[in-house]
């Protein structure tokens, strides 16, 4: 699905409401204004705002005030519930989880990342809310990988669409903090890893993108340690190149929803003393 939205256009949701679209970075990132989340979207609204994502992959969502529970309500409008591995042991219901750093948990989400590509079903959108800033800092970064992936040459798009890639949770040291070894320790046995191809398709665009991510892939399937070492190097460089980014500055009242797939983040951790609380639900499609 695509959306019929381009730059500065109005487009009218299921309601009939008045929605300004605008694109805020020149590969991805576009916030929408019109939207009143807390009383939800009907059906027409949420294919719109997919076909939004479809087109610019981030979608912000300005000036809302919603809890923990209209959150999920909104998230599951995308899709169904994702629980990540690390809860499933306590919980077996969708929930809105808080993300809060502070000096006592320090942040960890500042490595480019595809939320939970170590898993066999990664979820597929996720969504985020301010709940306490800092003053300043704690950006979220998000890089346009299907932009990525066009950037590279024609031969290396032609040797990367054939390989696989073995993503796992890795060292964990940043789960161990939150979680403790235990828990963590548990959930690696459960979850020991999952291959993915390091050329994704994405099923509503057609649109390749490069599915390696610093976080999360380990190796490359069938290439010897120095060879997918030096491949995977060269690809992760290859994603912190500001031209394929679209850096989010947080306001309160702002919700941001964004697809998995074509995507990866950065949590920008420049805040420290000061305290970082996000709503987060991811879901899958
Ligand atoms: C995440 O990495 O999923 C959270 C990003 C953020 O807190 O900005």
């Amino acid at each position: 699905m695509t959306s019929t939205v381009s730059e500065g256009e109005a487009a009218v949701d299921g309601g009939g409401r008045a929605l300004a679209v605008t694109p805020t970075a020149g590969h991805l990132g576009a916030t929408v204004e019109g939207l009143d989340l807390a009383a939800g979207i009907d059906d027409a609204t949420r294919d719109r705002l997919v076909g939004m994502l479809d087109e610019h992959l981030v979608v912000h969502i300005p000036g809302q005030a919603i809890d923990d529970d209209q959150q999920l309500a909104l998230a599951l409008r995308f899709g169904g519930p994702y629980i990540h591995p690390l809860a499933r042991g306590s919980s077996t219901e969708a929930r809105c989880e808080h993300i809060v750093d502070d000096v006592d948990h320090p942040p960890y989400q500042d490595e480019w990342h595809t939320d939970v590509s170590w898993d066999e079903a990664p979820p597929t959108y996720g969504t985020l809310r301010a709940v306490d800033l800092p003053p300043r800092g704690g950006d979220t970064i998000f890089v346009n990988t299907y932009a990525a992936f066009e950037a590279l040459s024609p031969t290396m798009q032609g040797l990367l669409e054939p390989l696989t890639a073995r993503h796992t949770m890795g060292a964990g040291k940043a789960f161990v903090s939150k979680m403790g070894p235990e828990i963590v320790a548990k959930v690696r046995e459960q979850f020991p890893g999952a291959e993915h191809p390091v050329v994704g398709v994405h099923p509503g665009t057609g649109r390749r993108f490069l599915n390696v991510n610093r976080g999360f892939t380990e190796s490359i399937v069938g290439l010897t340690d120095a060879e997918s070492t030096a491949l995977l190097e060269m690809l992760f460089a290859h994603v912190t190149n500001p031209n394929f980014h679209y850096r989010h500055q947080w306001s309160l009242g702002d919700v941001v929803i964004w697809d998995e797939r074509c995507t990866q983040h950065f949590a920008v951790a420049d805040y420290m003393p000061h305290r970082r609380e996000m709503g987060r639900c991811v879901v899958r499609v």
